[in-house]
């Protein structure tokens, strides 16, 4: 469908010599050291719908903890779980450690796009990402940044998702058989620092001669995307119910929305439905002032805070009581973090009670 050009790759190659984000888990370009495939992978997964500014401290934090994939093949999942705590995307993490427990098994990581793709967690994109940077084959890696820069380089007018098979192939057109790994990173930054979304830079660009989508006046309307559907709002209600030092904590359900984490006991909101606002048992409830706004990715949470003090324990199943002075390390997506700051009366980074902003934590 597109005429092979090795021009756009030897000229992106050139750019990215030069400047190359400096990244924690990449090496330099052109290296002839191979980088690490459990820093890759991790770096790979962490990154899924998620920027690089965020995953950085995760980053850092896992690779000191877990230093190999041994090491995280062996971790508590717990300990995992409230690590992964704040990047949202909760089954990543499951995953993450279902996949560390396989590729332990088999003894490394595979090296071939297939049998990475049978991994737990491991898509289409990743897979091709670990061949192609871990292991220099060549894989035909698309994500975000590289369906814009594509787009505009091609002129490919027709909306996502529709045009994703013609990308593809545009891609493919264009990527080489050397420098695979170089090559995908190098579209990445690309996509990140020149060609990006709203105001591209077209004069800074290695691939500016030959792009249709500079070439017609365009290329800041592309990729074009049919309407998204608006996101529903929903309400929902949290309990911080104390006794002693201690708040209960409850562990959601494995598959469900922030699945296998702890949490404040709520009232069952859904991404379909609000909840019901019924508390895990009978008590003096009192609702706390303000609001707990939060976004996923297909709805709104609008999220109430409910309080009391117990004069004694309540035995619930999967749950225990935490010590509040150490909230901070219980491992609440971010999500129930706000609400037990809301509940303690602590102000956000954003100098309010409660958080009327929304942090990038999606599920
Ligand atoms: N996004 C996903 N993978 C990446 C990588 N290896 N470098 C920069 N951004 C990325």
């Amino acid at each position: 469908m597109f005429e092979t050009d090795p021009m756009p790759a030897a000229r992106l190659l050139a750019w990215y010599d030069v400047f190359a984000r400096d990244l924690p888990w990449r090496t330099p370009p052109g290296s002839q050291g191979t980088p690490d495939p459990y820093r890759v992978w991790l770096s790979e997964i962490m990154l899924q719908q998620t920027t690089v500014a965020a995953v950085r401290p995760y980053f850092a934090h896992f690779t000191a903890r877990w230093s190999d994939v041994g090491a995280l093949a062996a971790a508590d999942d717990d300990a995992v779980m409230a690590a992964w705590a704040g990047l949202g995307y909760y089954a990543r993490a499951r995953n993450l450690l279902a996949c560390a427990r396989a590729v332990a098994a088999r003894g490394g990581f595979p090296d071939t796009e297939e049998e990475l793709r049978a991994l737990p967690g491991v898509g289409a994109y990743t897979a091709a990402a670990i061949a192609a940077i871990a292991f220099g084959r060549r894989a035909v890696v698309v994500d975000a940044n590289v369906e814009r820069v594509v787009s505009r380089l091609f002129g490919i007018e027709e909306p996502l998702p529709k045009s994703r098979p013609v990308i593809r192939a545009a891609t493919d057109a264009i990527t080489p058989d050397a420098r695979a790994g170089d090559f995908a990173q190098a579209m990445m930054d690309l996509g990140a620092g020149v060609c990006t979304p709203k105001t591209p830079y077209c004069l800074e660009c290695p691939l500016h001669a030959g792009c249709r989508g500079r070439e017609q006046s365009i290329a800041a309307d592309l990729p074009r995307k049919l309407p998204k559907k608006p996101r529903p709002d929903r309400r929902g209600t949290a309990f911080f119910a104390v006794h002693g030092g201690d708040v209960l904590l409850v562990r959601r359900a494995g598959r469900g929305m922030l699945g296998g984490m702890w949490a404040l006991p709520d009232d069952g909101w859904a991404a379909g439905c609000d909840g019901d606002g019924m508390p895990p048992f009978p008590a003096d409830w009192t609702a706390v002032d303000g609001i707990v706004e939060h976004g996923f990715t297909h709805f709104a949470l609008s999220l109430s805070v409910q309080e009391t003090q117990v004069a004694t324990r309540q035995n619930l199943p999967d749950a225990q009581w935490w010590p509040i002075d150490r909230i901070a390390d219980a491992g609440l997506p971010t999500l129930f973090a706000k609400a037990a700051r809301l509940a303690l009366g602590q102000k956000d980074n954003h100098g309010q009670q409660g958080n009327q902003g929304q942090q990038a934590e999606f599920e």
